[in-house]
């Protein structure tokens, strides 16, 4: 089987695809021909040497996939060959075919095509925990969605929607028009303008009550500032460290020594909170995680849960895809397929 291979740390030169002796399952996994991989911005800066949390190299990334169960290890129910699939990957899931625990499985629903299912678990996943699970979001409130033109972006509007409240969202200007059409009520170009003074603006000096902030380092004080009493932070991703050999290292170092500090009786006098989440430290809580995808997946039959699959390249082209990402050109979710 091909896989696509991080052979080291670089610029998307070091991706390549490579043959590799096929899967076979353990007991408790499943192998799954992969029809769909879904291409997560970790992935990007896993390629850059910024990832504590990747694999060593050479290395295969990918968290997510859709495809059809192909071999069924021991212990797992045997109806499930031949089915098609959805699943979180621990790694290694943009390959041709890849073994899965059966527990980080679930049904694809007939609707989606394979690429837009695999579109779903990361960023809906991620967005669910941000907004619903650890940042209370409630109907009438407000919350701020950084980078809201991205994969875990657009997801978090889906779900805000649902949830009923009032969305403001960040975004490269060329895609407020298409935010718009999905339902966010207010996007924010943060490429031109300081953002945080137009938010002021348009909420009448309050903020918001949820910001959730995957950009980092010295960001996290702004959003921070951004919250009205009673108000949340969800901390999720450095991007803005992003780049290749010693400039992302110098700046996710610049970004550390930026990070807020935060004090007990700050948070206390303002009512605020904040949070962190990894989605990958999940691992050991699928109980978790699966509850939260079966609301997902009843959200895509109920028609909230639209996932948006801005381009699917081909693995040979997996350079580009990561290429389309870093140049901010994605709109939603890049898929890779085989
Ligand atoms: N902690 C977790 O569990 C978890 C899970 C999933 C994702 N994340 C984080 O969430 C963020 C979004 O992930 P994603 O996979 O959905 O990616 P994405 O948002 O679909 O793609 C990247 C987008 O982010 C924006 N961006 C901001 N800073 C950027 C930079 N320095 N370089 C390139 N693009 C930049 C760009 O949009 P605009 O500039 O147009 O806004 C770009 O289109 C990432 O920081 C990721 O690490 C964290």
């Amino acid at each position: 089987m091909r896989q696509i291979v991080t052979t080291a740390n670089g610029g998307v030169e070091v991706l390549k695809v490579q043959e590799a002796p096929n899967p076979t399952p353990a007991k408790g996994e499943v192998v799954v021909q992969v029809k769909a991989a879904g291409l997560n911005f970790a992935d990007i800066l896993a390629r850059q040497g910024l990832y504590p949390d990747g694999p060593k190299k050479p290395c295969v990334m990918g968290y997510e996939v859709a495809g059809v169960v192909e071999a069924v290890g021991e212990g797992v129910d045997p109806q499930l060959a031949n089915k098609p699939v959805v699943a979180m990957t621990r790694f290694r899931g943009q390959a041709e075919k890849v073994a899965i625990a059966a527990n980080q499985l679930f049904a694809k629903p007939e609707s989606l095509s394979y690429e837009q299912a695999a579109a779903i678990p990361v960023n809906y996943l991620t967005a669910y925990a941000l907004l619903e699970v650890m940042g209370s979001l409630h109907a009438g409130e407000s919350v701020l969605i950084h980078n809201a033109g991205g994969g875990v972006g657009l997801a978090a509007i889906d779900i805000a929607k649902q949830i009923g409240a009032t969305t403001f969202g960040t975004a490269s200007p060329v895609k407020h028009k298409f935010l718009r059409e999905r339902g966010l009520d207010n996007p924010i170009d943060y490429r031109n303008q300081d953002w945080l003074p137009v938010l002021k603006q348009i909420t009448a000096g309050r903020g918001v009550d949820l910001v959730i902030d995957p950009i980092g380092g010295s960001h996290w004080k702004k959003s921070y500032a951004a919250l009205r009493h009673t108000g949340r932070l969800g901390m999720f991703g450095v991007s803005t460290a992003s780049a290749n050999g010693l400039q992302g290292k110098l700046k996710m170092i610049k970004a550390a020594a930026q990070m807020p500090r935060f004090h007990p009786i700050g948070l206390l006098n303002k009512n605020r909170g904040v949070f962190g989440l990894n989605l990958g430290h999940m691992w050991h809580e699928p109980e978790k995680v699966a509850a939260w995808m079966k609301v997902i997946l009843d959200g895509v039959s109920e028609g909230w849960v639209r996932p948006h699959v801005d381009k699917a390249f081909p693995f040979a082209q997996a350079g580009e895809a990561h290429s389309y990402m870093e140049a901010r050109k994605n709109i939603g979710k890049v898929v890779l397929v085989p």
